[in-house]
């Protein structure tokens, strides 16, 4: 585990309820480790979704939209890009993300469930004339994304996985990490009794996974990456986004 560790919140919960989740996660943790190797997952559900036009049919997105900029804005106080970084984003939908973020890096590896969701990812950045994006099935993104990732980034993606695919996720990157690269990843964390245990249930549906920063600090642990820090926002009255940077280990 890395000795560097910064911990800012706009966190204004009782602290007392949070300690009784970092409890709890801990004998869940324990109980599940011990238990199977087999990948837990539920990227076939989303194949579904995606199928079924997930964006266009979404109350939040309406459709395949530019919503803003606000990739820039949370990776600015945490991460400088640089014009030859090779990224990777998790979870790249229809390229909404990608679109800001490719005028300011090298290239850019987009992993995603199904061949819908990339041929609509690969047309949305074409119209916007980008043209250092590959889009990466996410059943093949360990052999096709290379070594020496300088950015790994994800947004609005973890809640939706099960834990067992963002553990696969975080270690599998990890290792195709460039010495100085860096994660920077967005974590929600729900305010109620008990979501630390709750896992994505395999069927098609949008899951709202959450994870503790005790659970992230475990998570780089696990997964050999090196945690520094967490940044948390208020985003609803009972919701956290966390916005965690991990780096390779020492
Ligand atoms: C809520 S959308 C967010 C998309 C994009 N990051 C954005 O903010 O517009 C979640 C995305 O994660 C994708 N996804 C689901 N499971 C995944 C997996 N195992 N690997 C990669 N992407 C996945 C979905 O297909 C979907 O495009």
């Amino acid at each position: 585990m890395g000795t560097s560790t910064v911990l800012t919140s706009s966190l204004s919960v009782n602290h007392s309820g949070l300690n009784s989740y970092i409890c709890k996660d801990r004998k869940y943790r324990m109980n599940s480790d011990a238990t199977s190797d087999a990948i837990r997952s539920n990227v076939e559900h989303w194949k579904q979704l995606q199928d079924d036009d997930y964006f266009e049919r979404h109350p939040c997105y309406k459709g395949l939209a530019d919503l803003g900029d606000d990739t820039a804005a949370a990776i600015a106080p945490l991460v400088t890009l640089q014009p030859d970084m090779k990224v990777v984003v998790i979870g790249c939908g229809f390229g909404r993300e990608s679109a800001h973020l490719a005028p300011h890096v090298g290239h850019i590896y987009g992993i995603d469930v199904n061949e819908r969701i990339l041929d609509k990812a690969v047309n949305y950045l074409s119209e916007r004339s980008v043209q250092n994006f590959t889009p990466v099935l996410a059943d093949h993104y360990k052999t096709q994304i290379p070594a020496g990732i300088d950015f790994v980034f994800s947004i609005v993606v973890m809640q939706h996985l099960t834990r067992d695919l963002v553990r696969d996720y975080f270690r599998s990157l990890g290792e195709k990490l460039a010495p100085d690269g860096v994660v920077l990843v967005q974590f929600l964390e729900e305010l109620f009794e008990g979501v630390d245990r709750a896992d994505a249930e395999l069927r098609p549906y949008e899951p709202s996974i959450s994870w503790t920063v005790a659970q992230i600090v475990q998570l780089a642990s696990d997964t050999k990456l090196r945690f520094v820090e967490v940044r948390s926002y208020l985003v609803t009255p009972t919701a956290l986004w966390h916005w965690a940077r991990l780096a390779p280990a020492a």
